[in-house]
């Protein structure tokens, strides 16, 4: 996984004069496993769809193993993809499904035999774990089997660079997390060139070689999943991957950084002399103690019991911070906290400070990020009577 296969130079995308891309800089190694990560919006599916040839950039190169492949149409891409809804045909068998391509693909203006097609869909049975189910009807496979059925087809090309669109999004939690595996192994054992795209970050961790996080049409960082959790960029980086306090600080020299009035040891440096800057601390990473023992003190307001450990938010000089520990204490209680140096982070400020980081509102947030469907409505003024059946 060293070489460079696919070269983004400088890509912009727009609709109707709106800018969706904003000169994306991004190359993609051969052999790896590369996932585009944003929210809904950000231009991850508008940046595959330039990869696959399905748009055009109006303005900057797109480059397959050093050649400029702007004009060239997708059929003649080295290059696959798998939406969300990859419909499989359903009078056809799995065996017909996987071969469908294969039959209508002409080599040096011949056609493939009937061995090689045969040996090549029942290799691709075999890798995504379905050998044996040749003869079945694709209809009354499960959904995770269908799944397996939509990437045996689509490898079974041979294409250099496979395209998932949010593939795993229709499955639910149990069968996604057993997909994920499926599909770094998939894509280990093939070595083909994965380009995923997600909304969810764990996902993303848990796949990935690279990470991409995508925002307002923008790559803010780029990393291995180990890089973007440990050193977010900016604010945004952080608050998106995992969940973080963040929080004003005053840089005073290399490995020093005052938040709330106290001076922190930290392991960051590089920033001018007094340097407004923002400041990362992840909840597993705070240590509580006596209150008299803290390096700041601050009150519980709320616990929310998370199975291996609680989450509870604790109110620093009216900021809340979320801390996870797996000790209760209960809410009221008067508590001291202790971070280590490698558990504070220092961000440039950036157009994205000061937009997360606290918890007040924090089981909102877990109530809206479990309901898909949420949508914010104001609030009425009924009682709530709970129906216990
Ligand atoms: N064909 C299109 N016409 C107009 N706007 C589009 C079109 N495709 C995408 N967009 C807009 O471009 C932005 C990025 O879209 P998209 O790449 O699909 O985001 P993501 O996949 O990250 O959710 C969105 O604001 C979307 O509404
Ligand atoms: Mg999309």
């Amino acid at each position: 996984m060293s070489k460079e296969l696919i070269r983004l130079s400088k890509c912009s995308m727009a609709f109707d004069g709106e800018y969706v891309l904003k000169d994306i800089d991004l190359y993609f190694k051969d052999k790896e496993f590369l996932t585009l990560l944003g929210p809904s919006g950000c231009g991850k599916t508008t940046t595959l769809r330039i990869i696959g040839g399905f748009l055009k950039p109006i303005s900057g190169d797109v480059y397959f193993d050093g050649v400029r492949i702007n004009d060239v149409p997708p059929h003649k891409r080295a290059v696959n993809t798998i939406f969300q809804k990859y419909a499989l045909f359903p009078h056809l068998n799995v065996f017909e499904n996987i071969a469908f391509g294969l039959k209508l693909q002409r080599q040096n203006g011949k056609k493939i035999s009937k061995t090689e097609i045969s040996e090549r869909v029942l290799e691709m049975l075999d890798i995504v774990s379905l050998k044996g189910f040749e003869k079945r009807d694709v209809t009354l496979l499960s959904g995770g089997q269908q799944q397996r059925v939509a990437i045996a087809r689509a490898l079974v090309n041979r294409p250099k660079v496979l395209l998932l669109d949010e593939p795993l999004g229709a499955l639910d939690m149990r069968l996604r997390k057993d997909m994920q595996n499926e599909l770094k192994r998939i894509q280990q054992a093939t070595g083909i060139t994965f380009i995923y795209v997600t909304h969810d970050q764990e996902e993303a961790l848990a796949m990935s070689d690279t990470i991409v996080v995508m925002e307002n049409g923008e790559i803010q960082q780029i990393g291995t999943p180990e890089d973007i959790y440990n050193e977010p960029k900016n604010a945004f980086v952080a608050d998106f991957i995992g969940e973080s306090n963040i929080l004003d600080g005053i840089m005073h020299q290399d490995g020093v950084v005052e938040i709330f009035g106290r001076k922190f040891s930290c392991l960051d440096g590089g920033f001018a002399k007094l340097e407004p800057v923002d400041v990362v601390i992840r909840p597993e990473d705070i240590d509580i103690v006596d209150s008299s023992a803290g390096m700041l003190r601050g009150t519980v307001t709320s616990i929310t019991f998370r199975g291996v450990l609680y989450d509870i938010i604790v109110d620093f000089h009216g900021f809340k911070w979320l801390i996870q520990t797996t000790e209760l204490y209960p809410v009221g209680a008067d508590i001291g906290i202790n971070i280590d140096p490698d558990g504070i982070h220092i961000m440039k400020k950036s157009s994205f400070s000061g937009m997360f980081g606290d918890y007040s509102s924090f089981s909102d947030e877990y109530e809206n990020i479990s309901d898909a469907e949420f949508e914010f409505e104001p609030m009425e003024d009924v009682e709530r009577t709970e129906d216990r059946g």
